[in-house]
């Protein structure tokens, strides 16, 4: 990598929509126990979006975070790139509207939808326009509004979802470190695991079913088993890139999908947990905005030092994975 083509991470930032969704209270909606979803899941509570939020408020909550964090002017952004697979519209893209409500009036922008594999992606994209010399300031944001596609009469899985947004702020730097490596695969053969026709099943600007049709589909079992698989490989071969072997991983910060998902990595790992960032307990899976979410949770709480090696890890529908190696600073 030549001198000055280094992506640093230099802001961060979240939207959380207010309303939490309690597993007791879902057992007023379903045929389930609060037991059996903290036990097969890890989840304890998830927040939901109200009319008054969308994917996009919450995105610009968490791009706001991540500028003012950073000190940053949103006109010296140059590029915006939105992870969602609940994107408000079918278009505008959500990181076009992010775009006008920050005031990024110099940026360009556009959406990638690969799931909860997106936020590895939309950051390996920013990654590869910083390092070509393309930009030099990126705003890269995972945000989602998954209830709005679950079907909350399907228990198997309206228990796993939550809505929330995280944002990072990307900037060219000759400083050593930074975005290290990063690794995708699509394993495009398991996509009738996990599926939604379209992401219209409930209308943006309220709370109108379109068509059932449209709720997320899931093989449960399907999808952990390749979950299990997919985020021990994607940690193997993004570490190795990076040249870094898996004892020298100081932090993980998996997608947030099930809590027995991220035991059992570690496990074929042999790494200790400890290691691996979790709050799928208080967001459940917000999809491509996990990742940001536990990120910035981490960073904030001072789990997060200079100098340390950090693995970002996703799977997703598609099939799909990834995973991003940063050395902080
Ligand atoms: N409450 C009570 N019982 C339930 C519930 C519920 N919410 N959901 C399912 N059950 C029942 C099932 O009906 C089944 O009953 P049966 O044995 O009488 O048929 C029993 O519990 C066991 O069901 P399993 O599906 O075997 O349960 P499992 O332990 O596999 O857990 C789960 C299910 C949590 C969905 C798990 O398979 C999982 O986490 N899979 C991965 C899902 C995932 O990560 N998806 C996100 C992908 S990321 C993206 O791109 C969106």
């Amino acid at each position: 990598m030549s001198k000055g083509q280094q992506t640093h991470v230099i802001g961060w930032g979240i939207g959380l929509p207010t309303q939490i969704l309690t597993n007791e209270t879902l057992e007023s909606i379903v045929d389930t126990s609060s037991h059996w979803i903290q036990s097969r899941t890890g989840i304890e509570e998830r927040r939901i979006v109200s009319n008054e939020e969308s994917t996009y408020s919450l995105g610009l909550t968490a791009a706001k975070q991540a500028l003012c964090q950073a000190g940053m002017l949103a006109s010296d952004v140059e590029m915006i790139v939105v992870a969602t697979s609940t994107g408000d519209y079918g278009f505008p893209a959500v990181a076009n509207q992010i775009q006008y409500g920050i005031g990024a009036d110099h940026a360009a922008a556009f959406d990638i939808n690969t799931a909860c594999t997106g936020f590895v992606s939309a950051l390996s994209v920013a990654d590869s326009l910083i390092r070509s010399g393309q930009h030099n300031n990126v705003l890269v944001v995972g945000a989602e509004t998954m209830s709005r596609i679950v079907d909350w009469t399907d228990r198997s899985t309206c228990v796993l979802f939550g809505d929330g947004a995280g944002a990072l702020l990307l900037q060219r730097s000759d400083k050593r470190g930074g975005i290290l490596s990063s690794v995708q695969w699509s394993d495009g053969a398991g996509a009738p695991y996990l599926y939604v026709k379209n992401n219209s099943a409930v209308d943006p600007n309220g709370d109108t079913h379109i068509d059932r049709d449209n709720f997320i589909k899931m093989d449960g079992r399907e999808v952990f088993k390749f979950a299990v698989r997919a985020m021990t490989e994607a940690t193997i071969k993004t570490a190795t890139l990076a040249d870094i072997s898996i004892p020298e991983i100081d932090v993980v910060v998996p997608h947030q999908a099930n809590i027995r998902i991220i035991e059992a990595a570690a496990r074929a790992l042999a790494m200790p947990m400890d290691r691996f960032i979790t709050n799928v307990d208080r967001y459940g899976n917000t999809s491509a905005a996990s990742i940001p979410i536990a990120l910035y949770e981490a960073i904030e709480d001072g789990r997060i030092q200079s100098g340390m090696k950090i693995i970002l890890v996703a799977f997703g529908a598609g099939l799909s994975a990834g995973g991003i190696a940063i050395e902080w600073a």
